[in-house]
C-alpha cells in the first residue's frame, strides 16, 4: 500500500521516487540518492527534523567506529556532547528559518577517546523537512590548509630560485674569463694566486648554481615504473655507502601496479630521502643498532594538496635515529636549509619537486627514535 509522503516532502529528488516514503525507515536499505555520498572525505549525514539519520557515509560510519545499521538507529545528536545545539540547528534549518548554518561541535565517539572537534555545516535538502549535515574534522581541515600553503610556498620558492640562480650564473662567466685574464697579464706568485682564488670561487659558486638549477633541466623521462625496483636500487646504493652497522629492511606490499612516472627522477628523489636517513643514524650505526626500513603500501582516497585520489602508493622510509631538530621541522623541504654540518639543504627540496612532478607529495613525522618519510604517489 502507498503511503502519502510526510507533509512538506516533495515526492521526486534528482528525479527518482523518493525511497522513504515510508516513515519508519528500514536501516538496512540505504536510499540509493545519497549512495555518491560514499566517496566524499568528509562525514555525511542526510537527517530528519527529528534527528533520525536517514543516510550515514561511509566516512561519518568509520569515524564513529560503527556499522551503519548502528548509525541509522539512533539520532544524530546522540553522537554530539552537546545534542541541545545541534537539535536547535536542524530544526531551524529543517524549518527554513535559515537555508543554511554552520558552528563547531564536539562529535562523541563509542568507546575511549576525546571527543573529535568538528565544524557542522547544515543545509537544506530540497525544501523540507530533511537536512545535510557535513562534519569536516577541524584538524583535518587545518592540516589540508597547511599543505596547500606549503605547496604554494614551495612554489614560490622554486621560482624565486630559479630566477635568483640565473641572475648568478650570467655575470659569473665574465668574472671567470677576466679573472683569467688577469691571471695572463700580472706578474708575480702572489698577485697569481689571487686570480686562482677568483676562478675557484667562481667555479664553486658554478657548481652550486648548477645544482639549483638541475631540477628544471632534467628532461622529464616517462615509463613504467615498479616501485620496488627503484626501493632495489636506492637500497643497494645506501648500503654501499654505509656498508657496516646499518640494517636496511624491506616490507613491500608487492601487490602494488606498475605507473607511469620518471624512473631516475623517484631514484633521486628516495636516494636523497634514505641518504638522510642514514645520515642521522651515525651515532647508532656506531654504536651498532642503525635501522632503516624501506617499506611500501597502498593507500586509499588520499588528498594531495587540492586533489583527491582513489589510490596512491605510499613509500615510507623510517629510521630510529634522533629525529628532525624541532626547530627545523618547519623549513626541512625549503632549499639550502640543513642541520648538518656541509649540507647543501638541497636534497629535500629535490625529493619535494620530483615526485611533486608525480603529482605527489613527500611528508614526514619525526619523534626522537622514529622518523618516518612518506612519499605518496597517485596510482592510475
Ligand atoms: N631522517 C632524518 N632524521 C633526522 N633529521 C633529518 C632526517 N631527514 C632530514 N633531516 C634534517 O633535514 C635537513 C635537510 O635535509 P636535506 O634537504 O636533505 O639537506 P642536507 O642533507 O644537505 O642537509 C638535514 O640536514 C637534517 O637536519
Ligand atoms: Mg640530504
Amino acid at each position: 500500500m502507498r503511503r502519502a509522503p510526510p507533509a512538506g516532502v516533495k515526492e521526486t529528488w534528482g528525479g527518482a521516487a523518493f525511497p522513504w516514503r515510508t516513515p519508519a525507515v528500514n536501516p538496512a536499505r540505504q536510499p540509493e540518492p545519497f549512495a555518491a555520498l560514499d566517496h566524499l572525505a568528509t562525514m555525511v549525514a542526510v537527517v530528519q527534523a527529528d534527528g533520525h539519520c536517514l543516510f550515514a557515509n561511509a566516512a561519518f560510519e568509520s569515524v564513529l567506529g560503527l556499522s551503519r545499521r548502528s548509525v541509522l538507529r539512533g539520532l544524530l545528536y546522540d553522537w554530539f556532547v552537546d545534542p541541545v545545539a545541534v537539535a536547535d540547528t536542524v530544526a531551524a534549518v529543517a524549518r527554513n528559518d535559515y537555508s543554511t548554518s554552520r558552528f563547531e561541535g564536539l562529535l562523541r565517539r563509542p568507546g575511549p577517546g576525546d571527543p573529535l572537534p568538528v565544524h557542522v555545516i547544515v543545509n537544506q535538502l530540497e525544501r523540507g523537512p530533511t537536512v545535510v549535515v557535513e562534519m569536516v574534522e577541524i584538524e583535518q581541515q587545518t592540516r589540508q590548509d597547511r599543505e596547500e600553503r606549503l605547496q604554494d610556498q614551495v612554489q614560490a620558492n622554486k621560482e624565486l630560485i630559479r630566477n635568483l640562480a640565473h641572475e648568478i650564473k650570467n655575470p659569473l662567466g665574465g668574472i671567470r674569463g677576466a679573472a683569467q685574464l688577469l691571471g695572463m697579464e700580472v706578474e708575480g706568485k702572489a698577485l697569481a694566486e689571487y686570480t686562482q682564488v677568483i676562478i675557484a670561487e667562481a667555479d664553486r659558486l658554478q657548481a652550486l648554481v648548477d645544482r639549483l638549477l638541475a631540477p628544471h633541466r632534467l628532461p622529464h623521462r616517462v615509463g613504467d615504473v615498479n616501485i620496488h625496483e627503484v626501493c632495489e636500487r636506492v637500497r643497494a646504493l645506501v648500503v654501499a655507502e654505509f656498508p657496516r652497522g646499518l640494517v636496511v629492511q624491506r616490507d613491500y606490499d608487492i601487490s602494488i601496479p606498475e605507473f607511469r612516472g620518471d624512473r631516475e627522477q623517484l631514484i633521486q628523489a628516495v636516494l636523497n630521502v634514505a641518504r638522510n636517513a642514514a645520515q642521522a643514524l651515525q651515532a647508532s650505526i656506531a654504536a651498532g643498532d642503525a635501522r632503516m626500513t624501506l617499506r611500501t603500501r597502498v593507500a586509499r582516497q588520499v588528498t594531495i594538496g587540492k586533489q583527491r585520489w582513489r589510490l596512491a602508493l605510499e613509500l615510507q622510509v623510517e629510521d630510529n635515529g634522533p629525529g628532525i631538530p624541532r626547530a627545523l621541522r618547519d623549513r626541512i623541504f625549503y632549499p639550502l636549509v640543513s642541520g648538518r654540518e656541509g649540507g647543501s639543504g638541497l636534497g629535500l627540496t629535490l625529493a619535494q619537486t620530483f615526485v611533486q612532478q608525480h603529482q605527489g607529495t613527500v611528508e614526514f613525522e619525526s619523534e626522537p627514535g622514529k622518523t618516518v618519510f612518506k612519499i605518496v604517489i597517485p596510482l592510475p
